[in-house]
């Protein structure tokens, strides 16, 4: 619950520095799938998402950490890269990486409960 909240005040926040910059988007977004409404398998893979690509993505906003923001990554036609987010694309860039992202190394269900996740965002 505080973990949720604190990830709200910060989407939000983010969200606002965004439309102060004049960064456009922000308000199309569908938001991500609230914590307390994830399955056990989602569950599982938002903590695979915190191991091995927190460091570098946020996952409920579109703001740039390391890499791009992910915030609806699936819902849209298109990844930063021009790629179409299918689940093929998403496992083939986690596991060989792209461009400046490196390889993950992972297992067949991390990968399958991390996609389920990323899904959710
Ligand atoms: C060390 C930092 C780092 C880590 C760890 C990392 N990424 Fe990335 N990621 C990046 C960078 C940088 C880019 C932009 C790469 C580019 O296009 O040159 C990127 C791009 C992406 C993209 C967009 C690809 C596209 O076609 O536009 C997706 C999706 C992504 N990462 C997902 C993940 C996931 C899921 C994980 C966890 C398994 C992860 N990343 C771990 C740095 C990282």
């Amino acid at each position: 619950m505080p973990m949720r909240s604190f990830a709200a005040v910060f989407a939000i926040s983010a969200c606002a520095a965004g439309l102060a910059a004049g960064v456009a988007g922000c308000r199309s977004l569908p938001p991500s799938k609230p914590a307390s409404q994830w399955t056990l398998q989602e569950a599982r893979g938002a903590q695979v998402f915190q191991r091995d690509c927190a460091r570098c993505h946020y996952p409920t906003t579109t703001a740039g950490l390391h890499g791009p923001g992910l915030q609806a990554l699936t819902k849209q036609q298109a990844m930063p890269s021009g790629a179409p987010p299918t689940d093929e694309r998403l496992a083939d860039t986690i596991l060989h990486g792209h461009g400046t992202m490196p390889a993950t190394q992972i297992n067949d269900n991390d990968l399958r409960d991390l996609i389920v996740y990323l899904h959710t965002l």
